[in-house]
């Protein structure tokens, strides 16, 4: 048990499997680590999952889809062709759907049925409580995972979790902008920096001084995200079209986000100028949320933006004369926990 080995027996244990960082968003999964074979591995996928067995088939047979049972007795199906359960709840990080996701990304990888060792993410907000880590939640989300999911799907197997780590999500972009991929420092770490992840459900910002503290004060999470802009859009796409459907897949969402073309009545629709008034207003409300926190900055050596919603939004970082726009920020945090657990082994 992790609890009762010694320090020498645990780093043992974990450097003898693939290291895989999991950035499990309440949008996407972001996968990066040690592939199987030993290569570098980066996958994304939709965190969309339905309660219950859809009857959805790959016809390609690769496993796209997949249908998961928990020890609880529940089935899950994870499909981006699926309309999804809202992940916007509390306690997602602590949920059979977070351990179901965490399961079929890493199958997906490769990983089905092989021994890994993973590190998986909590937002600033879950991940301290009154300034100090919040070990009972680190726990809970452990075990969470430690409780296992089983594939139900014909020929995917679910992969074997040897060790379960936890990190914090902004602060893994921090360690992903000051180490470059060899693990040597690459940004000035004496400074104070601010790390913005804006995400699907949450933007985060996180404020590190010199390298080894986090200023609990300017720190902290706001409820604004990519999932915000998708509502927008779905409302205002709704009202126009005369949709009486509740929702849409979350594929076709992003899809019209990214392109400003939405695919209804089997033809393409041009809904770019819903688009840009509903990322307009989120981008507004997100960069109130970090005034709030940061006022304009000026002592910080750094603003530095990741996360999808930073993707998006393209020129948020030009709101601060010293922002900075992360290269890959999707993959930030993913990256970041796969660097900072990887240098760990090395000691
Ligand atoms: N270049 C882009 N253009 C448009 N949308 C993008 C782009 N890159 C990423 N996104 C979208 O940004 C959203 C947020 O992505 P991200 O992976 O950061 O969220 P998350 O980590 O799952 O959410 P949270 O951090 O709130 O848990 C996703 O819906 C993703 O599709
Ligand atoms: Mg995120």
């Amino acid at each position: 048990m992790a609890e009762t080995a010694t320090k020498k027996e645990r780093v043992a244990k974990e450097g003898s499997h693939p290291l895989v960082a999991i950035d499990d968003g309440y949008a996407q999964t972001k996968l990066y680590g040690q592939g199987p074979d030993g290569k570098i591995v980066k996958r994304v996928l939709r965190s969309s999952v339905r309660i219950g067995s859809h009857g959805l088939g790959s016809f390609a047979g690769d496993g796209a889809i997949g249908l998961w049972q928990t020890e609880e007795g529940n089935r899950y199906t994870v499909s981006d062709e699926i309309e999804a359960e809202d992940p916007r709840f509390t306690d997602f990080h602590l949920s059979p759907i977070n351990r179901v996701l965490v399961n079929h990304a890493l199958s997906t990888a490769g990983f089905g049925g092989v021994q890994v060792d993973i590190v998986t993410g909590l937002p600033v907000k879950e991940f301290f409580k009154d300034q100090r880590k919040d070990e009972e939640r680190i726990q809970r989300k452990r075990e969470n995972l430690q409780r296992g999911a089983f594939s139900r799907s014909a020929g995917v197997e679910a992969p074997v979790l040897a060790d379960i780590q936890v990190g914090c999500q902004a602060i893994a972009a921090y360690v992903d902008w000051a180490l470059d991929d060899e693990l040597k420092t690459r940004n000035d770490t004496g400074k104070t920096i601010a790390i913005v992840d804006i995400g699907g459900r949450t933007t985060d910002v996180a404020v590190v001084v010199g390298g080894r503290s986090i200023d609990h004060g300017r720190s902290g999470t706001a409820d604004v995200g990519v999932l915000d802009v998708y509502k927008g859009v779905l409302d205002r796409v709704k009202a126009r079209f005369e949709l009486d459907d509740d929702s849409l897949p979350l594929s076709l969402m992003n899809e019209a986000v990214r392109t400003g073309s939405m695919q209804l009545f089997g033809r393409p629709n041009d809904v770019a100028e819903i688009v840009s008034d509903v990322v307009g207003q989120v981008q507004e409300r997100a960069l109130r949320e970090i005034q709030r926190r940061l006022g304009r900055a000026a002592t910080l050596q750094a603003v530095v933006f990741v996360g999808g919603g930073s993707a998006l939004f393209k020129d948020i970082a030009s709101a601060y004369p010293n922002g900075v726009m992360a290269e890959d920020p999707e993959f930030a945090n993913a990256r970041g926990l796969y660097k900072y657990f990887a240098s760990r082994r090395r000691g």
